[in-house]
C-alpha cells in the first residue's frame, strides 16, 4: 500500500516542515517540540488501507512515513498478538486483562518498530552514518537495523546495562561507547560526536520516525480489538514514545471514521528511580522535572526526563489517564509471579504494569468490569543478571 505522508508539523506551534530533507525538531526556540507526521486526508476503509496480506507493523504503511518500499528496512516486527492472562489472578480479572506481547520482535522488544521506521526513512533521505543514546534495547535495534540496512550504527550505553546489549551491539557490528552515568549522559555524549562527526542522531522523540513506528501498536490495538479500544491501556514510560505514538494512531483512525471518540484511559507507569512524570501529573505541573535516584532492574525506565515530558503529561490529561511509580522489589516480584504462572519470562518494564494494575484495582481506579491492555515491551531473556533466581 503506498503512503499517504504529507509532512510534519509541530504540535505545539503549528509550524509545518517539508518531509523530503532531513527534520528533527521544530526550529522556533520558544517551543522546540517533537515533530509529527501528518496523512493526507482520505476517505477510505481499512480494508482499502490495510495491506492485509502483511503481518508486520508494514501493514500499516500508507500510515508510515516511506514513500518508496524499496527503502524499508524490516524483520518482520510488529503485528504481535494480544493474549488474555489465563493463571494470573488479582480479584476479579477474569477475561478481561490482556498482554500486548512485543517480546517476539526482532532483538526481543518493541524497539524494532520505532527503529525500522526511523532507519528506514533515514535511509530514504540518504543517511548512511547514525547514533544514538539507549537504555538498551533501542541500541540493540539500531544495531541489528543498521547491519540490515548496510548501515554504521554508533551507541551510547550506561555502563550497568546487563551485558547482553553490549554484546549484541558488538555482534551486530555498532560501535559501542560505554558511560558512566545514566541515558542523558550518553545524550549529552552523542550530541557532540554526532555534530562533529555528521552522524544523525536517532534520539527518542527529537527525530520523528521512532514515533510512527511506535505508532502502529495503536493501530494493531485497534484492529485486534475488532476497532473496539480496551478501558485502559497501561506503558512503561522511559521516553514515552509509544505512549504518544499508540494516543496518536487513535486520533488518525477517528479522522479516518475507523474510531469513534471513545479513548481508553492511558496509564504512564514509571520505576521509583525516575518518577517525574508521576510526580509532574499528581501535582498538576504542566511540565516534569528531571528526576534519577539511581540504578533500576527495569533499564529502560531511568530516564530522568523525556524529551517529550509536557505531551506525554497531555495525553495522560486528555485521556483521563494517570502516572504510577513502582519500586524494584515489587517490579522483581512481580516478573517472578508472571514467569511462575503464565510461562511468561518478561521485561521488568513490562512486568512493572502488573503491579500497577494491582494497585489501581485496590484505589478502585480500575473497576472490575472493564477490559485493560497490558503492553508488555520486551522480554526478559536479556536482563537475567539484574535478577535474583
Ligand atoms: C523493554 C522496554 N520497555 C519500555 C521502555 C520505555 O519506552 P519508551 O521510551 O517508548 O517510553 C524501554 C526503553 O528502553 C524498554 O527497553
Ligand atoms: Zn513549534
Amino acid at each position: 500500500m503506498n503512503s499517504i505522508f504529507k509532512d510534519l508539523k509541530c504540535p505545539d506551534c503549528g509550524e509545518r516542515y517539508a518531509a523530503n530533507i532531513i527534520q528533527t525538531v521544530c526550529v522556533n526556540q520558544s517551543c522546540l517540540s517533537s515533530l509529527f507526521a501528518t496523512y493526507d486526508k482520505v476517505s477510505k476503509t481499512s480494508n482499502e488501507l490495510l495491506d492485509e496480506d502483511n503481518y508486520s507493523m508494514w501493514r500499516y504503511s500508507a500510515f508510515l512515513p516511506v514513500l518508496n518500499p524499496k527503502n524499508i528496512i524490516s524483520m518482520g516486527e510488529g503485528f504481535t498478538p494480544i493474549i488474555p492472562l489465563k493463571n494470573l489472578k488479582y480479584k476479579d480479572n477474569e477475561n478481561n486483562v490482556f498482554w500486548k506481547d512485543e517480546s517476539g520482535n526482532p532483538t526481543g522488544s518493541f524497539k524494532a518498530r520505532g527503529i525500522s521506521a526511523a532507519l528506514s526513512k533515514a535511509k530514504e533521505l540518504g543517511i548512511t552514518e547514525v547514533s544514538i543514546p539507549t537504555a538498551g534495547n533501542a541500541g540493540g535495534a539500531l544495531a541489528a537495523y543498521s547491519a540490515r540496512g548496510n548501515m554504521q550504527a554508533h551507541v551510547f550505553m550506561p555502563k550497568d546495562t546487563p551485558k547482553v546489549f553490549k554484546d549484541e551491539c558488538r555482534l551486530y557490528g555498532a560501535k559501542l561507547t560505554e558511560i558512566d552515568g545514566n541515558i542523558s549522559d550518553c545524550g549529552k555524549i552523542a550530541q557532540a560526536l554526532s555534530i562533529a562527526n555528521n552522524w544523525f542522531q536517532i534520539s527518542t522523540l527529537k527525530e520523528p520516525y521512532r514515533l510512527e513506528g511506535k505508532k502502529t501498536m495503536g493501530y494493531e490495538i485497534a484492529e485486534q480489538f475488532d476497532w473496539e479500544l480496551p478501558d485502559v491501556i497501561l506503558y512503561p514510560t522511559g521516553g514515552g514514545t509509544g505512549l504518544i505514538g499508540i494516543w496518536k494512531a487513535f486520533n488518525e483512525m477517528e479522522e479516518m471514521g475507523w474510531l469513534d471518540s471513545r479513548r481508553p484511559r492511558m496509564v504512564a507507569v514509571q520505576s521509583n528511580s525516575c518518577n517525574g512524570i508521576t510526580t509532574a501529573f499528581l501535582t498538576n505541573q504542566e511540565d516534569s522535572a528531571a528526576i534519577d535516584n539511581g540504578f533500576t532492574i527495569a533499564n529502560g525506565l531511568r530516564v530522568p526526563k523525556p524529551y517529550a515530558s509536557k505531551i506525554i503529561l497531555n495525553v495522560l490529561r486528555s485521556s483521563a489517564g494517570t502516572a504510577i511509580s513502582i519500586n524494584d522489589v515489587k517490579i522483581e516480584a512481580a516478573l517472578k509471579e508472571i514467569a511462575k504462572k503464565e510461562g511468561m519470562l518478561i521485561a521488568p518494564e513490562g512486568a512493572a504494569l502488573w503491579e500497577a494494575y494491582k494497585q489501581l484495582v485496590d484505589s478502585n481506579w480500575i473497576m472490575q468490569n472493564e477490559k485493560v491492555l497490558l503492553l508488555n515491551t520486551g522480554t526478559g531473556y536479556k536482563y537475567l543478571e539484574n535478577l535474583k533466581v
